[in-house]
């Protein structure tokens, strides 16, 4: 059964003590709505909150994931956190790819396919972000650029692997801008993304592939994206830093 997900990305935002609060309102609100199972809300808070988080939440409904992770395992990287050290905090899964961290961190396609290998062997779900630029939308190559950004860090991947993806189609020129991608151009790039996956792996992986969207989703917006057959939930950005307006995306996806 192909999984619907609603994921708060938090970025770099909120002090230790404003963050457990906000993942301790998110899991008390949480309580007051009927999640079917095919239904998983996450929350991934900085690194340095995730501990106390977990400390407030019920993991049963709210999983943590991680916004990022390290290429290695463990040893001398000073700075770096591994996949292995968030599966011990018991995080479910780890983002990768976020076009911020391509553009200010110069991650690379090798570099996101080595990480995504470290949150498979740590049994964590890689949430896979790709997108295109606004002048490559321009350019009419935003299909080349998703389709390469995907077969360049995961389809190296065996069947059994890539089942466990999650693919966050996050146009750049929607993140923190206040546009939005129409619901046409957010289900035309999905159904593409669902077609290659298709196309390497075959119609069961495809079709239970769950494809999020991102960029300016707020609770104004969601109910019409999230209605598209192949948009599959959401990784949320600014309005997941409310428990209001985070709960409010979610019950959009019921
Ligand atoms: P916004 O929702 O703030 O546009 O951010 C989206 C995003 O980058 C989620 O990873």
């Amino acid at each position: 059964m192909r999984k619907k997900i609603v994921a708060g990305n938090w970025k770099m935002n909120t002090l230790v003590r404003e963050g457990v609060a906000l993942a301790s309102d998110i899991n008390t609100e949480l309580k007051n709505i009927n999640l079917p199972d095919d239904v998983q809300v996450i929350i991934a808070p900085p690194f340095t909150h995730i501990a106390f988080a977990e400390q407030v939440i019920d993991g049963n409904k709210l999983y943590v994931a991680g916004q990022n992770c390290a290429t290695e395992n463990e040893g001398a990287y000073t700075g770096e956190v591994s996949a292995a050290m968030l599966k011990a905090l018991g995080c479910s899964s780890v983002i990768t790819g976020h076009s911020e961290r391509r553009a200010y961190y110069h991650e690379t396609s090798e570099i996101l396919a080595k990480k995504t290998e470290q949150i498979l062997k740590n049994d964590m779900m890689p949430i896979f972000c790709c997108g295109e630029k606004l002048e490559e939308r321009k350019a009419e190559k935003h299909f080349d650029v998703v389709k390469n950004q995907i077969s360049e860090a995961l389809f190296h991947l065996g069947e059994n692997d890539f089942s466990k993806i999650v693919i966050a189609y996050e146009p750049v020129w929607a993140i923190g801008t206040g546009v939005t991608a129409s619901k046409e151009q957010a289900q035309e790039m999905h159904s593409y993304i669902r077609k290659i996956t298709d196309e390497k792996y075959g119609k069961e992986i495809s079709e239970n592939l769950t494809i999020l969207y991102g960029g300016s989703v707020k609770p104004a917006n969601a109910k019409e994206i999230f209605s598209m057959p192949d948009v599959d939930g959401g990784l949320i950005g600014g309005a997941a830093l409310k428990a209001d307006s985070f709960i409010d995306i979610i019950k959009a996806i019921l």
